[in-house]
């Protein structure tokens, strides 16, 4: 049977700079964890859109603008790294790729850093005064904006598993950063509809499928139901008047036994050990529903270097999400993370997230199976 998606739906992938242009050295991330070349994409950005053209047949796709390029110097503004991206948006356009933009995907300059970074409450208006820069010069290029990508994540891995910078475990700077980021946010959202009144303003939020571990035992559920409040819907919560979409990245589920424990049966895994479960982003679909606003799936996917799961993982979760949209919930893109190969943080290059593989030697593009997989689907916006 065809599973066909509403008409105009976006097909796109997903990247953002750190991970794959290369070249980056005043930020935070350059000095905890050194990216490199990367991906080399700040050079091969055409070569790459190519693919996602015409080996995916996407209609757009998500990056992110890197802060440190931008103002490498607090309130010094690189012209040169402005007309950078607007190239990287034509290419986009020249390609028919619907750009959708980030603003801050993890990685902070380093003078920001030196001042406290998320800590400091005057990164709300660096943060704003930035936002308000990036849309002044580049906004005729861009309809759709995400602010902030998955602030909790960002506070998780930086204020308590510490494996990411700051990593400094400490709760209540973590709290500081989420007021911070929460208050950045609006802000940011105010400035960017002000210089452009079409402009559409989210975050991109990871949201992960609860279950209780014992599907009867009271108090498993409600172990599971507080986490979901607190991962899944705080943040937004506290933004919804200030946005226009919903960005949703989804990549895992978990079973959780009270008080707070994660107990999953992980039968089959990614190579990162995360757990293959397709059925979970309808659930998540469908808990944010309550928001009343489109959704984009921002994120999905899967480390898969052997590319043994992949095809079949993405007709697997755009089944759920067809589901969903036949059920009510206004789904109107899906981004693949990733367009390519790429620096998957603390964990380095070993992930494999591409649909197209890089080879880090030569930096050949070599497209895995599982790009012809999803090509198919976008082209014909349907699963057949
Ligand atoms: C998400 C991040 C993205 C990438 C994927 C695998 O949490 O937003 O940068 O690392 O996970």
């Amino acid at each position: 049977m065809t599973l066909k998606f509403p008409k105009n739906f976006l097909w796109g992938t997903a990247t953002s700079a750190y991970q794959v242009e290369g070249g980056i050295k005043n930020c935070d991330w350059a000095k905890w964890k050194d990216a490199g070349l990367a991906c080399d994409h700040y050079n091969r950005y055409e070569e790459d859109f190519d693919l996602a053209k015409n080996i995916l047949h996407n209609n757009a796709h998500r990056f992110s603008i890197e802060w440190s390029r931008i103002e490498p110097e607090k309130g010094k503004w690189d012209l040169k790294e402005i007309e950078h991206y607007k190239k990287v948006l034509l290419a986009l356009k020249k390609r028919n790729l619907k750009p959708f933009v980030t603003l801050h995907h993890f990685t902070n300059p380093l003078w920001l850093v030196k001042e406290g970074g998320w800590e400091n409450k005057k990164v709300i208006n660096y943060f704003s005064r930035y936002a308000e820069f990036i849309v002044k010069n580049l906004g005729e290029y861009v309809d759709f904006w995400m602010t902030i990508n998955e602030p909790l994540v960002y506070i998780g891995q930086g204020y308590m598993d510490c494996k990411w910078p700051p990593g400094k475990k400490n709760f209540l700077k973590a709290f500081k950063v989420l007021s911070n980021m929460i208050n950045a946010h609006k802000k940011a959202h105010s400035i960017i509809q002000q210089v452009d009144p079409t402009a559409k303003i989210s975050i991109a939020t990871n949201n992960v499928f609860f279950e209780p571990y014992e599907k009867k035992s009271f108090l498993d559920k409600f172990s599971s139901s507080v986490s979901s409040y607190f991962w899944n819907r705080y943040f937004l919560n506290k933004v919804k008047k200030y946005s226009d979409f919903i960005g949703l990245n989804y990549y895992v589920h978990n079973r959780i036994q009270f008080p707070l424990k994660m107990k999953n049966y992980n039968t089959i895994t990614s190579d990162l050990g995360w757990e293959i479960y397709p059925k979970g982003i309808y659930y998540v679909l469908k808990e944010l529903q309550r928001y009343k606003k489109p959704i984009y799936i921002m994120e999905n996917g899967i480390a898969d270097a052997e590319d043994k799961y992949c095809s079949q993982f993405i007709i697997d979760h755009l089944k759920w999400v067809h589901k969903a949209i036949q059920n009510g919930v206004d789904v109107r893109g899906y981004f693949h993370w990733s367009l390519i190969d790429n620096f998957e943080w603390a964990e380095g290059f070993k992930p494999r997230f591409g649909l197209i593989a890089v080879d880090y030697n030569t930096l050949k593009r070599t497209p895995y199976r599982a790009s012809n997989v999803y090509g198919e689907i976008c082209k014909n916006n349907a699963i057949i």
